[in-house]
């Protein structure tokens, strides 16, 4: 059987870690996707570093548009990141000649997602991106093809590790966020500079794919986004007190005849919740609709393995042959702030 062709570009700890499981399940992948799925040229800043990965036989592109134009690849998967340059100007040419693109870049797709999507039905092609969402949890696959029947009233979770771990950290401790945060930071769990994570944005950016796939693409400047940096220890005390942990949620809701709410924000989840028992670096999912009732998957939303393996899911699918729409159905819209603090289930 003809293998499918990769082209990979983005060779940081994702990218290794998508070459290694390609290679270490070689057999039961060929055996699921229906043909084997080969990286056959790859892209990245520097070609001499030492990965603990052999290239030998992979075709170099310095340039990632040029590994999108290789007419000798199937499927080009990116793995750079950024919204914007080297990330974005692959991903549209690649699916400017249709090539059908795997990514795990979370702010292209929730602030370019509408407009690759246009591109991709154009050319006849798809983009997926299971990785850019929740790492490891099958959060898109769950939202877009197991509740491809429902009518979600709700989609959301835990969106961000670092900000649960650090609220996790805080309330166990008694310490407070700057402290957590330097160790979280000396520790490597958190970045240096940790903004994109604490300030709430990261989880936004997911937010954002969810509730595309769930209702319909948001304008992401619309979306009210309020990190975890004013939560203090005595707050999580007090909400335990009272019988709540305290987390960063994204959340939007679709209630019937009124414009979409959405927002990203420190919540008080009742300690009965299936949420609220979600600790330390991991994600959670949770979902509701009338007929599948709610619905909350957890697991690690970041790292090698876990966003490998999404990678891989994808090219799976591709292997398959299985044609994905990228996106919900209707026109961009604003996500509107409403809802009360406390009636997450
Ligand atoms: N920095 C993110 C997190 C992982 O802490 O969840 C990548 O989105």
């Amino acid at each position: 059987m003809k293998p499918l062709r990769i082209g990979l570009a983005g060779l940081g700890t994702v990218g290794v870690g998508v070459i290694k499981l390609l290679r270490a399940h070689a057999e039961e992948l060929s055996a699921r996707g229906g043909r084997p799925v080969e990286v056959v040229a790859v892209s990245a800043r520097s070609r001499d570093r030492d990965r603990g990965i052999s290239l030998d036989g992979l075709r170099w592109h310095d340039d990632p548009v040029s590994l999108a134009q290789d007419t000798e690849i199937d499927v080009a998967v990116e793995l750079i990141g950024g919204s914007e340059g080297p990330a974005r100007l692959m991903v549209e040419a690649a699916l400017g000649r249709g090539i059908p693109v795997v990514t795990a870049n979370k702010a292209l797709v929730a602030l370019h997602g509408s407009a690759l999507a246009r591109l991709a039905a154009d050319n006849n092609t798809t983009l997926l991106f299971e990785a850019a969402v929740a790492g490891g949890i099958p959060a898109i696959k769950l939202v877009r093809e197991g509740l491809a029947a429902e009518r979600l009233d709700r989609v959301g979770g835990i969106l961000n590790g670092t900000c649960n771990y650090i609220l996790t950290e805080m309330r166990t401790s008694g310490r407070d966020f700057s402290d957590v945060l330097a160790e979280a930071q000396e520790k490597g769990y958190a970045e240096a500079e940790p903004s994109t994570d604490v300030d709430g944005w990261d989880a936004a950016h997911k937010l954002a794919i969810l509730a595309g796939i769930a209702f319909n693409p948001i304008r992401f400047e619309s979306l009210p986004v309020e990190g975890i940096r004013n939560v203090t220890a005595a707050d999580l005390r007090f909400a335990t007190e009272l019988g709540y942990r305290i987390k960063l949620l994204g959340l939007a809701r679709q209630h019937e005849g009124k414009a979409l709410e959405a927002w990203v924000r420190p919540c008080m989840v009742p300690v009965v919740a299936p949420i609220a028992g979600v600790e330390g670096v991991f994600n959670a999912v949770t979902t509701s609709g009338p007929f599948s009732g709610p619905i909350t998957i957890s697991g690690r939303g970041a790292g090698e393995g876990p966003t490998a393996s999404a990678v891989v899911a994808d090219l799976i699918d591709l292997a398959r042959g299985a044609s994905l729409p990228v996106w919900g159905v209707g026109a961009v819209s604003d996500a509107v702030e409403c809802g009360s603090l406390a009636d997450v289930e």
